[in-house]
């Protein structure tokens, strides 16, 4: 569908994100032909630069950011497309130069896009209104962290709801935007092979990992204040699990899907004192290697406190409570400094119940779907096999689909994607207010509980899966994590 006329505003437009991401992800849309050629992007800041200033800082900033190489021709008309303008977005009057910059035809799409700390959202949201800039045919981008507990994301969704409609929000989870992801759902809901098995009682447990070799890198202002469970598992991770364990939506529409996702966050299994600790382990990276590198420890990173009670890394056994999940083990884990960089969800089933062969039943393994969606993106679907030759020895073997050499087409990043959705006003990879709130009431107990705990987080080598204490975790209900329990070759 051909993308109608816009105007889109980043907030924080001279910041790391529109930097990083959000500009070369234009800049991709833009020379695979997919912007009108009209469509404007206007980049907001406080800084008082000037538009030369700022096509430099672009140039420096943001182009080295551009995945493939850069055709200049192309390059040189996008930034064609972009004008800078100075807004103090707390201040009402500085919105005049806003209004000046945007074009007058309310029947153009709008969005504005707020690439800022969500201390800001209400602010700029109420400057928009106050100077007529909210038109019907606007619509609003939240990035995360959406924020940092039941309460502030109540609130956020209040405050900006004073001023856009719920059809008008899009809350960011940039993991929904992945290739994979989508690919799960046209695993489950477009083919007749899973579904029937995707239940209790074919289903012995699920893995999610977002494994990251990066620390904290120069966020340590933010990170140290939120930590793996609200940087990664409140969003991300429980994002996928809704995308595992929903029940199949009426259709793709964007209230059906959210609805499946939300009564998923709802049926989560509250966690009480007790049972947090028997099932939750969160630690923190010491020093250690990582490609072979030496990498300091948490504490010791530039202005990290040296008591920091932080973590990095969770790892937690989370439950369903509902007929299709009940007794399934949905293992969750994130950390950062970890071994290796990898996302990926396992799908494991149960054991065959008798063995005809002459191998006893421990000696299969299980089959096990695997669902990869970093490094690179597909599915293996571990099946057991005959060996080749003389006699009937069984052994794993893989029945791999890599979507990168199945369909040959050129890639897509998360933020093209997701910034076309918003373009052209589909909802459905977005995330509704209650789902927010939803996952933030789930995991707000957890947050207490640490508050309120005197003991740090268990330190982990860099470099390693995370402290022991996470394969105990799962090795208590006699399981391992994927990488502990690779079949020898
Ligand atoms: C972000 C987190 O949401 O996701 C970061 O704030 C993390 O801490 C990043 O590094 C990981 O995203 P990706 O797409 O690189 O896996």
């Amino acid at each position: 569908m051909a993308l109608s006329d816009f105007d889109l505003v980043f907030f924080g437009g001279s910041g790391d994100l529109a930097m990083r991401k959000l500009l070369p992800a234009m800049y991709a849309r833009d020379v695979a032909n997919d912007l009108p050629a009209t469509a404007r992007i206007i980049c907001v800041g406080r800084e008082d630069m000037t538009q030369e200033d700022f096509l430099q800082m672009i140039e420096t900033n943001s182009k080295p950011n551009v995945k493939e190489t850069v055709d200049e021709a192309a390059w040189k008309k996008f930034l064609e497309r972009i004008t800078w303008v100075a807004v103090d977005a707390v201040n009402l009057q500085s919105y005049a130069a806003l209004a000046d910059a945007l074009r007058k035809d309310e029947s153009l799409t709008r969005v504005y896009y707020l690439a800022t700390p969500p201390s800001l959202f209400a602010r700029i949201c109420d400057n928009l209104a106050a100077s007529g800039l909210a038109t019907a045919n606007s619509r609003v981008v939240l990035e995360k962290p959406l924020g940092r507990d039941l309460e502030s994301a109540k609130q956020i969704n209040a405050e900006v709801g004073k001023v856009f409609a719920e059809s008008q929000i899009y809350r960011i989870d940039h993991y929904l935007g992945k290739e994979t992801v989508q690919n799960l759902l046209a695993l489950r809901f477009g083919n007749v092979l899973f579904e029937p098995l995707w239940r209790r009682e074919w289903i012995s447990d699920v893995q999610i990992t977002i494994a990251e070799k990066i620390g904290v890198g120069n966020r340590l202002g933010y990170y140290d204040n939120s930590g793996a469970l609200r940087d990664m598992l409140q969003n991300h991770l429980l994002q996928l699990l809704c995308i595992v364990a929903m029940e199949p939506p009426t259709s793709i529409a964007p209230d059906a899907v959210r609805d499946s996702k939300l009564q998923v966050l709802r049926s989560l299994k509250r966690f009480t004192p007790t049972t947090l600790a028997q099932n939750i382990v969160r630690g923190q990276y010491r020093s250690g290697y990582v490609d072979g590198q030496p990498v300091p420890g948490y504490r010791d990173e530039p202005g990290a406190p040296k008591q920091s009670k932080t973590e990095t890394f969770v790892a937690m056994k989370a439950e369903i409570d509902t007929w299709r999940w009940a007794g399934v083990p949905f293992y969750l884990r994130t950390g950062k400094r970890m071994a290796d960089r990898l996302a990926e969800i396992v799908v494991r089933f149960k054991p065959i119940p008798h063995s005809i062969f002459n191998q006893p039943t421990s000696s299969f393994q299980p089959n096990s779907l695997v669902i990869r969606l970093q490094p690179d993106e597909g599915l293996s679907l571990n099946l057991m096999s005959k060996t080749p030759g003389d006699g009937m020895r069984l052994k794993q073997a893989e029945l791999e689909l890599d979507f990168r050499e199945q369909f040959k087409a050129p890639r897509m990043e998360a933020y093209e994607r997701l910034l076309m959705d918003v373009l052209r006003g589909q909802l459905t990879l977005f995330m509704r207010g209650d789902e927010l709130e939803a996952a933030w009431e789930w995991v707000e107990p957890i947050l207490d509980y640490w508050e309120q705990d005197d003991t740090s987080p268990v330190p982990y080598s860099s470099g390693t899966w995370g402290p022991a204490a996470s394969s105990a975790l799962i090795g208590r209900d006699a399981l391992q994590w994927r990488e502990e329990a690779l079949p020898e070759d």
